[in-house]
């Protein structure tokens, strides 16, 4: 598996994610869970893939801007999350800012998908794109399991 494919598969993750509490209302069990759920991908995800993907972009003059784009979305990501704490699930704010987490989200992952991989596929070696994958599967799995045990 390429990094891209490892990518990709957790980004399908976190949309399915967004677009079931979308469709949740109320303080329930179910989208606590969800919520909870949808954290956990994005923020071990963001971690991951800054750690194995972003910094070898980095240090690339073709993708430097790309890659300092990105990050910063990922922190724009995080203080919608932070918002989203701060809101009462059972009032309709909640939804609303999901709604808007849901479209950052999703722009984000169409930039990566649609503009920086294609760059990056010509940056990173074939050997590297198939290392990179392994320790962002690595990661991701270690930080799901930590999750868990919390
Ligand atoms: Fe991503
Ligand atoms: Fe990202």
């Amino acid at each position: 598996m390429k990094i891209f494919e490892a990518l990709r598969q957790d980004h399908e993750k976190q949309r399915l994610l967004l677009k079931i509490l979308t469709e949740t209302s109320g303080d329930t069990a179910a989208r606590r869970e969800y919520y909870q759920e949808l954290k956990t991908q994005l923020e071990s995800h963001a971690i991951a893939e800054e750690r194995f993907f972003y910094t070898q972009l980095i240090k690339k003059d073709q993708t430097v801007d790309m890659s300092r784009h990105g990050i910063a979305e990922h922190h724009e990501i995080d203080e919608l999350i932070e918002k989203i704490d701060k809101t009462d699930m059972s009032s309709p704010a909640w939804l609303r800012h999901l709604k808007t987490l849901q479209e950052k989200v999703e722009h984000h992952l169409a930039d990566e998908e649609e503009q920086f991989f294609q760059v990056a596929g010509k940056v990173l070696s074939e050997q590297q794109k198939t290392s990179l994958a392994t320790q962002y599967r690595q990661e991701m799995e270690q930080s799901l399991k930590e999750e868990s045990i919390a």
